[in-house]
């Protein structure tokens, strides 16, 4: 109970000024050290910042994100790491095409020398041993994003000074936004087989251990760094590629040259009744958009002998321009 009305007059003073000091802060200008310009801006929405409760949903996939949650996005883009402005640093060799069986060169001729495009590529590992997307960069300055989920050979990545955005994420298989298991394990790396949708195929051998990866459906990542065209995506992931094809989206984003490696591997044995049912899932998925021709296997029939014996399927879009 308050006794007196002096004391009522106090506290409603000083509610006033504690209201009006709130507001200074939410408000206008503070000038801060180490910004810029010296002031940061303070917006009173709230309904723009990233909460806690907000990272928690991208992480445990609970309440699930949309895709094209503006938030998602944003914190998307701050994952995002921009090119690097230093020179490329190469650890092991200046061979331009580094690619694992000429991916590199196929994809270059198919689009008959093509300059300044732009690639993705997803299981990026450290960005220079195998890498498919390095000769376009170095060659044919082309720039692009770098995907990556092993922690590790993310950090490697970044050592190497290439001149593409990178993220160190891995893609979604059905569109959530979550974190799942992954298992470390050099280039043999992918997500747990717990986790996995798709064949039963891991290289349990060769985990050296098991970290949590932040999945973003490859739609949002695409979004949120406004790419609307691709000339070359390559696919390289250790596991889920057909289901990772099947959230592409087909109609917002056109991309004109795909690899998409096939080899599959069942407790790290090769299989090739799997490695085949995984060639005929990629092929269905692609026929399925009526918007792709395959251009072959890598390395091609004539060298493997049979689809079997190669590693990545290659598919061109029908209706590109200026391509062999
Ligand atoms: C911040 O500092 C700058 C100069 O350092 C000054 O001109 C400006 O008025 C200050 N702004 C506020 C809100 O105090
Ligand atoms: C994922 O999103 C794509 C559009 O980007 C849609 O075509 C596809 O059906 C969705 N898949 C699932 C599993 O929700």
């Amino acid at each position: 109970m308050l006794r007196s009305n002096r004391q009522v007059a106090l506290v409603v003073v000083g509610v006033l000024f504690g209201v009006l000091f709130l507001q200074s802060l939410f408000e206008g200008e503070v000038n801060v050290t180490g910004s810029k310009d010296g002031v940061v801006r303070i917006s009173r929405d709230w309904s723009h910042f990233i909460r806690s409760s907000d990272v928690l949903a991208f992480q445990s996939g609970q309440p699930r994100t949309a895709m094209t949650n503006y938030k998602l996005l944003r914190f998307i883009r701050n994952h995002v790491v921009a090119p690097s402005a230093e020179p490329l640093r190469l650890f092991e060799s200046q061979e331009l095409d580094r690619s694992q069986v000429g991916q590199s060169t196929r994809v270059n001729e198919i689009l008959n020398g093509r300059t300044n495009g732009f690639y993705v590529e997803c299981g990026a590992a450290t960005g220079e041993g195998r890498s498919n997307s390095l000769y376009f960069e170095r060659a044919r300055n082309w720039h692009g994003l770098l995907i990556e989920a092993d922690p590790f050979a993310y950090q490697s990545l970044l050592a190497r000074h290439r001149h593409a955005y990178s993220i160190n994420a891995c893609l979604s298989p059905n569109n959530q936004t979550k974190l799942m298991k992954f298992d470390i394990a050099g280039e043999g790396g992918g997500l747990n087989l717990a986790e996995r949708a798709g064949p039963r195929e891991t290289i349990s051998k060769g985990v050296s251990s098991t970290t949590f990866a932040q999945c973003f459906p490859i739609y949002s990542i695409l979004l949120a760094l406004e790419v609307k065209h691709i000339d070359y995506f390559s696919l390289d992931i250790e596991g889920l590629e057909v289901e990772i094809l099947k959230t592409f989206p087909w109609g917002a984003i056109t991309v004109d040259v795909w690899t998409v490696e096939y080899r599959t591997f069942i407790d790290a044995e090769f299989s090739k009744t799997a490695s085949i049912q995984r060639y005929e899932d990629i092929k269905a998925v692609f026929e399925a958009t009526g918007l792709y021709e395959e251009a072959g296997v890598l390395p091609p029939l004539s060298e493997s002998g049979a689809i079997s014996k190669s590693l990545d399927v290659v598919y061109k879009r029908k209706q590109m321009i200026g391509s062999h």
